[in-house]
């Protein structure tokens, strides 16, 4: 399908058959592996020829240069196991107990929780700091500081913001330009902190931190501040609410699905009996993995993946499609298409026990599968430009599924039979806010602490 996005011509693709002559073809797919960039992001990334500084919106020879660093600095197992671990058990710990002590009288919202989870992993990995519970709910914090900028710019950088499609219409939105011009500085200043505080204590023998080993490799990969600011930064933007935004809704799904979690707590209890769980336990629980590559599919966060732009000619099924196309990948409508999956609309994590139990959670990794079964379900992407995230993504998405599923039941507010789901826009999607009930379940065998960190 085409059509004009303001003054952007744009090609949609939402069937596996086309996703395997594009982004899953050799050659197809040199051309369609750029990214589209808004007005927005390049100003807020500093893009030149070769698109943005970080590694979702970088092009061309940057963009292999920064992905190279990025998946070759972070998604190792080595260092998935011994620095990552350690912290995800940490912070799903101390979000384990917070949701503990304030879900068993009232109903609460979980969202600036689970915000907190994502983003604490992502900010003790990359710059050495981690925000405690009681920031939440502080305006002037610097973690409340810090969400606004990061809610803010995904706001003003996502696909719907018509300016960004329209350039006239910034004329008339003059406050757009200011807000940006604002918003820009405020995340500018942030960043250029913790670079300094960096360079001042780096120890090139004993890396701390992502942003420690970027300093390290500056000379030898001829970045400048802005990439090793931007590339560091890529981790937080990109790892932060796509991974709390899939709680999110994991959460209001199974409030509503009792069932679900019935048989989700069945397992854990079979399997894992009364301890914490582990990365290692997670071959061993399906239903659990089935649950989240369930909540997935149904609402995955990323619907549009992040725009790609052609950067050559090419003539596909015999359409031609211009240079520098913008070309959106509609893996929701994939997702809930009736031709592809039964009964779609419906949450039903058991399609994955049995019709679906081949098709997995992959990326770049996904099969060359001749029945393109796997091309159906893509919500971390496919192909050159697949979530670069991934391995770490995966680990995340297990043990804070498991630990939410093993020590609470879930429940909508007193008087409400579902809680109504509706998704509020950004580059990640997630649910409108509300608010849930999460009762600590005594008998799960993991205790929690009264520290308040
Ligand atoms: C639930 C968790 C996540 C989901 C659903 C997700 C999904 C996605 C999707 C759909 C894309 C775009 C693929 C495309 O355009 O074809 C993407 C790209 C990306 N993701 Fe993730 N992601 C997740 C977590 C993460 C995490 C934790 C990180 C960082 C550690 C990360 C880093 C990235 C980066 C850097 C890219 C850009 C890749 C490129 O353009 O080369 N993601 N992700």
């Amino acid at each position: 399908m085409s059509l004009y996005m303001g003054q952007q011509l744009t090609v949609v693709i939402s069937s596996p058959e086309a996703l395997r002559v594009t982004l899953r073809d050799e050659e197809m797919s040199l051309v369609f592996s750029d990214r589209w960039i808004n007005d927005f992001a390049k100003v807020s990334l500093h893009a030149d020829a070769e698109g943005g500084k970080n590694v979702a919106l970088a092009n061309q020879n940057y963009w292999r240069k920064s992905r190279k660093i990025f998946v070759q600095e972070l998604m190792r197992m080595t260092f998935i196991k011994t620095n990552c671990i350690p912290v995800l058990m940490d912070e799903i710990a101390s979000t384990r107990d917070t949701i503990a002590r304030i879900g068993a009288n009232k109903p609460f919202d979980p969202h600036t929780h689970l915000q907190r989870l994502s983003l604490n992993i992502v900010m003790r990995l990359t710059y050495g700091v981690r925000y405690a519970a009681n920031e939440i709910d502080r305006k002037d914090s610097k973690m409340s500081k810090l969400l606004a900028v990061i809610n803010d710019i995904v706001k003003s950088g996502s696909t719907g913001v018509m300016s960004n499609y329209i350039p006239m219409l910034k004329f008339f939105y003059s406050g757009i330009r200011e807000h940006r011009k604002d918003l820009i500085n405020r995340r500018d200043s942030i960043l250029l902190e913790f670079l300094e505080e960096h360079k001042q204590n780096l120890d090139p023998d004993d890396p701390q931190d992502f942003l420690d080993v970027l300093l390290i490799r500056q000379p030898l990969d001829g970045l400048s501040d802005w990439e090793v600011t931007l590339i560091a930064w890529e981790f937080i933007t990109a790892g932060t609410d796509t991974t709390s935004a899939t709680m999110h809704w994991m959460t209001a799904l199974l409030a509503n699905h009792p069932e679900v979690q019935k048989k989700a707590y069945a397992e854990i209890q079979s399997v894992i009996g009364k301890r914490g769980i582990t990365n290692e336990d997670q071959p061993n629980l399906p239903y659990v993995n089935a649950v989240v590559k369930e909540v997935m599919r149904l609402y995955p966060v990323v619907p549009l993946m992040v725009p790609y732009s052609t950067s050559a000619k090419s003539v596909v099924k015999g359409y031609s499609i211009p240079k520098g196309t913008q070309v959106l990948v509609n893996h929701y409508a994939m997702a809930r298409d009736d031709r592809l999956w039964e009964n779609p609309a419906e949450f039903d994590p058991e399609r994955f026990m049995c019709k679906e139990k081949a098709v997995e959670l992959k990326a770049a990794d996904a099969p060359r599968d001749p029945a393109m079964q796997c091309l159906k379900f893509i919500p971390m992407g496919t192909g050159r430009r697949a979530c670069a995230g991934y391995a770490l993504a995966k680990v995340e998405l297990f043990l804070q599924a498991a630990m939410l599923m093993q020590c609470f039941e879930w429940s909508p507010p007193e008087g409400l039979d579902k809680i109504p789901l509706s998704e509020k826009f950004g580059i990640a999607v997630s649910p409108m806010d509300f608010e849930i009930r999460a009762r600590y379940r005594d008998d799960c065998g993991v205790t929690v602490s009264d520290n308040q960190s």
